[in-house]
């Protein structure tokens, strides 16, 4: 029997993210029986809900997911909406009279998980209030799952961590980074430890660069808000594309263990170098999608989106080059590239490797065709929206001669298998319960992700120039390519050249 006995408490209850993520991840946590009797969760927010409204809300974000109506009644039955006001201590008494009931009624022992999915602003009041107001004061674990994102920059991250440990050990504060709870992201651990053929090659001895991208066809939708202030920077940068190069880059754990893991990921990102603001300029370029036609049908520009400043320098696309500053990765660039509006979605990483040290091919007897470069090897891990590997090979062109042809051994998980990979959420969320902090991200990690980002974002807030501009759904602006053409190398991932030979993307 695994069921969990536990009181939620989630803030930002009528949210967004609660209906979309955690509900639906809720009820699949139910099915599967970690959820059975005993647990209750109580939705928080301003609106003045009732039970039922709550409870017809809950069954709607299940519904995609085709619940029988008793299901849905039952699992929708564990659900109490309380309105409440962050700010007013007042508030934090009845919530703590409602969740001693809910305790005694469904015999939760006294677990309590807080999940904080809103405004970062009242993070800091939430937890005091926590305290202050006698709500932890009950036997049984209590863990906080805090949303991202951590802070703004550096220092106001420290001051929100200062907060929280003053409530919670660093061991039950739970925060979130989705990327790691996705399937093939816990796989790059797989295909590194599990696979001595890679990891034998992991290293400046053998591998040119590594491309991480996390490409996004969506434009900013109706986040303009929110979105104008952050930008792809500290909305992708900092936490899922700095947590992805510490998988990467990270040294083998002695064991497969939270604080094995931890410790080595900590240390990965903190030989990131730290650019100086010439660096950044070197080193990193940004840009912002203008209206473009793709398919027959023209998008807007960031600029004409909802709740954007119509003079808007925020970026919507990133592309940089980080360093790592050790004896693995010294002279090896890690390049990413972000953004929004791009051409297709797609998260991938291409490892690739050197070429052979000498072309033996480049003037065989019978080549008919250039072969002065060969093709590199390269790794590729597909994260979304397929899932899998490939590895891109020189074999030989059938025939006489002795061509070189590029071949590729691929391997992608079935629809079958995509369909019933547990969500992100729901791994977290079962993580989060069974005390398991390794997929949540450690306070070492997000204060040196925001050492890393923040002079980058201090020298373009400084810079007069222009940022660069992008049709919507190209592969950014061009200094993107410019950037890796100078070391000599270019993007493997093309998705723009494919729709342009296509007539799709002018
Ligand atoms: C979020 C960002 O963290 O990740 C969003 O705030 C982005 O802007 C999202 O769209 C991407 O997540 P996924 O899982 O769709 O790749």
């Amino acid at each position: 029997m695994n069921e969990k006995k536990v009181l939620f408490t989630i803030f930002g209850g009528t949210g967004d993210l609660a209906q979309r993520k955690l509900y639906p991840s809720l009820f699949r946590l139910y099915r599967k029986g970690d959820l059975v009797e005993s647990f209750a969760v109580i939705g928080t927010a301003r609106r003045p809900w009732t039970n039922e409204k709550y409870r017809d809300i809950i069954k709607e974000t299940i519904a995609g997911l085709e619940p029988t109506t008793e299901e849905a009644e039952a699992f929708a039955s564990h659900f109490y909406y309380q309105s409440h006001d962050v700010q007013d201590t007042e508030h934090y008494n009845t919530l703590k009279k409602l969740s001693d009931e809910l305790d005694a009624k469904y015999q939760l022992e006294g677990n309590r998980l807080f999940y904080l999915a809103m405004s970062p602003n009242f993070f800091g009041t939430i937890v005091s209030h926590l305290k202050t107001q006698g709500m932890l004061d009950v036997n049984g674990y209590h863990r906080v799952i805090i949303e991202k994102p951590f802070g703004t920059d550096y220092e106001t991250a420290h001051q929100l961590n200062q907060e929280i440990a003053q409530v919670f050990q660093e061991e039950d504060i739970y925060r979130i980074d989705h990327y790691l709870g996705k399937e093939m992201i816990q796989n790059i651990s797989a295909i590194r430890f599990a696979n001595s053929i890679f990891e034998s090659l992991w290293s400046n001895r053998h591998i040119d660069n590594i491309q991480i991208n996390i490409a996004e066809d969506l434009g900013v939708e109706e986040r303009g808000g929110y979105y104008d202030k952050s930008g792809a920077l500290k909305d992708m940068v900092q936490n899922h594309i700095l947590q992805i190069l510490s998988l990467l880059a990270m040294e083998p754990p002695v064991a497969f263990s939270e604080k094995e893991i931890r410790a080595e990921k900590i240390k990965a990102l903190e030989a990131v170098r730290v650019y100086t603001p010439e660096e950044v300029s070197k080193n990193f370029v940004r840009g912002q999608y203008s209206a473009g036609d793709f398919d027959n049908k023209t998008f807007a520009g960031y600029k004409e989106e909802l709740n954007v400043d119509p003079d808007s320098k925020t970026e919507t696309f990133v592309a940089g080059k980080f360093l790592i500053d050790n004896f693995r990765w010294s002279g090896v660039p890690f390049y990413v590239r972000t953004g929004k509006r791009l051409t297709e979605k797609g998260t991938r990483i291409n490892v690739v490797f050197k070429q052979v040290p000498v072309n033996v091919f480049k003037d065989s007897v019978g080549a008919t065709c250039e072969q002065e470069v060969l093709e590199p090897n390269v790794l590729t891990i597909y994260i979304q929206p397929t899932e899998g590997f490939s590895l891109s090979l020189n074999g030989k062109e059938v025939g006489q001669g002795f061509n070189m042809l590029p071949i590729r051994l691929e391997h992608r998980n079935s629809a079958e298998i995509i369909e019933n990979t547990p969500e992100a959420y729901e791994k977290l969320m079962l993580d989060a319960l069974n005390g398991d902090s390794t997929n949540f991200t450690h306070w070492a990690e997000v204060a040196q992700s925001w050492r890393i980002v923040d002079t980058i974002r201090q020298t373009w807030d400084k810079a007069s120039t222009e940022v660069p501009q992008y049709p919507a759904r190209s592969m950014g602006p061009k200094e993107a390519y410019d950037l890796l053409a100078k070391d000599g190398f270019e993007w493997i991932w093309t998705p723009d050249e494919w729709y342009r030979e296509r007539g799709l993307l002018k």
